[in-house]
């Protein structure tokens, strides 16, 4: 059964709460939280204060995408918010194994987000160092676009790596994930996945939801 992480960012921000509380009674396994800086993404979203309250909303895995630049000025902000899961860009980091290493240091599972055009190729070298690589099939920065086909073809590749090296690493994919092409990315190997405007947007939240855990 895949690991079903809800977008929060198409959440409804005027009752938070409402929502949270959807999640927590919903089969959801993670909260998905993004974080824009206006910099790395042409969006701002949210931050540490606002993950603080989430945390303490849920029992669940909070899981922390960073779609920001320079990522290690805050990692043990979003550490101390409560992160569990912290994912940088691979696009964002020039000493992509030096954030990883401090990401683990600081006591929290690290991920790695691949752009659409970034290879899979480009984590060869540091797979085992991580917990998750978050595929993007969607140019990062807004909710509610649509699924970019190819990523069914990285899926596959990441898989590959990963179970030729006999890894445990997470395929998270991010973006335009609806009921309709979860069945192929899940039979092309991924075990996550994130979906904003497929769960939030529906009419039965938790049932959509179920749906998708149902896969
Ligand atoms: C996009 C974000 C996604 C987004 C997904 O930059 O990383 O997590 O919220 O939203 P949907 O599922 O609506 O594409
Ligand atoms: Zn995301």
């Amino acid at each position: 059964m895949p690991i079903i992480a809800p977008s929060l960012l198409s959440a409804n921000f005027l009752n938070l709460d409402a929502d949270c509380k959807m999640l927590n009674e919903s089969q959801a396994d993670w909260y998905h939280l993004d974080v824009m800086d206006g910099r790395f993404v042409p969006n701002i979203s949210f931050g540490p204060m606002l993950i603080e309250f989430f945390r303490k909303a849920t029992t669940k895995v909070c899981d922390v995408h960073l779609m920001i630049e320079e990522p290690e000025k805050y990692a043990e902000q979003f550490k101390n918010a409560g992160a569990d899961i912290l994912t940088v860009h691979f696009e964002a980091c020039t000493h992509l194994h030096r954030n990883i290493q401090q990401i683990k240091g600081l006591g929290m599972k690290a991920g790695v987000a691949l752009n659409p055009h970034t290879p899979v190729s480009s984590v060869s070298d540091i797979l085992h160092d991580i917990d998750l690589v978050c595929l993007m099939s969607v140019n990062p920065g807004f909710g509610g676009q649509k699924f970019i086909p190819f990523t069914l073809e990285k899926i596959k590749q990441l898989r590959k790596m990963i179970d030729e090296k006999g890894l445990n690493v997470h395929i998270e994919i991010d973006g335009g994930v609806t009921l309709e092409n979860a069945p192929y990315i899940i039979a092309a190997g991924a075990d996550v996945l994130v979906a904003g405007n497929t769960v939030f947007k529906s009419a039965d939240q938790k049932a959509t939801i179920a749906q998708l855990k149902a896969l």
